[in-house]
């Protein structure tokens, strides 16, 4: 039957529908990752800033860790170096294969997959810590609901979610998010490079989490030990007890 012909019979159905209307990440990302030259700024292979601030300070425990969009696996490695057990996934084949050449030079022992993360079969309440440098962004409207529901399963209660995601607003012309409203999305059939939020976003989306800290992410200049930019949040939330 074709595709377009399917009769919508369950929200799953409306989920595909939806995707339909937009870009398939999967080979897209293959592509971006295939020059690994690229001036691209988080190609560099150091942690996010905010990791390295929770880590330093003990707000995350070392434990089970799951990552959420990987590519490179900068992030992964840098909580594997820490002594956590990571579980790290990314959608596209080309960063999962770049991220376990750079795990084997230094090492590191890591759970690399290679699958969409609303495919991913996961254990309930068996992280501590979901991480998410990057990726959230790129979540289209219609699988945000999907998405918090896999953070809330994969985390204990107490667990931490982190994420660093594109800033909105017309008064931050260093944003790289577009301004684009969820209905504007599917009228476009594009979310134009990738989502930007807004801190009361953020806590409206993640509401059932506890909000610890949300704040720009402090732009480095590279060469350095770790990576930021200010066009991101930063944002630490924690799952209620
Ligand atoms: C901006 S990149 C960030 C990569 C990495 N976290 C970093 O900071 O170095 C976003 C990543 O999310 C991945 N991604 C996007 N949508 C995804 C999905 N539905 N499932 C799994 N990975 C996804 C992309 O393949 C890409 O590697």
């Amino acid at each position: 039957m074709n595709q377009t012909s399917k009769l919508i019979l369950s929200h799953k159905d409306v989920q595909e529908m939806l995707d339909s209307m937009l870009r398939d990440s999967g080979p897209w990302w293959d592509f971006f990752y295939e020059d690994r030259t690229k001036k691209v700024p988080f190609f560099v292979h150091v942690p996010d800033e905010n990791l390295k601030q929770y880590m330093d300070s003990n707000l995350i425990p070392i434990g089970k860790v799951l990552e959420l969009g990987c590519g490179p696996g900068r992030n992964a490695i840098y909580l594997a170096e820490q002594g956590c057990q990571v579980d790290a996934v990314d959608i596209s084949s080309e960063a999962i294969k770049w991220a376990r050449e750079r795990a084997k030079d230094l090492s590191a022992v890591i759970e690399f997959l290679c699958c969409d993360i609303f495919s991913l079969p996961i254990q309930a309440e068996s992280y501590e810590f979901v991480y998410d440098s990057g990726c959230f962004h790129h979540i289209a409207p219609h699988r945000r609901m999907s998405y918090v529901e896999l953070v809330s399963k994969a985390l204990q209660p107490g667990g931490h979610f982190a994420l660093s995601c594109f800033t909105d607003g017309p008064n931050n012309p260093a944003t790289q998010g577009s301004m684009l409203s969820d209905w504007d999305v599917y009228k476009l059939g594009s979310l134009k490079g990738g989502l930007g939020y807004s801190p009361d976003k953020l806590k409206a989306i993640f509401h059932e989490f506890e909000p610890i800290e949300i704040r720009k992410m402090k732009k480095i200049e590279q060469p350095a030990e770790v990576f930021g930019e200010s066009f991101l949040w930063t944002a630490l939330f924690r799952k209620k007890t």
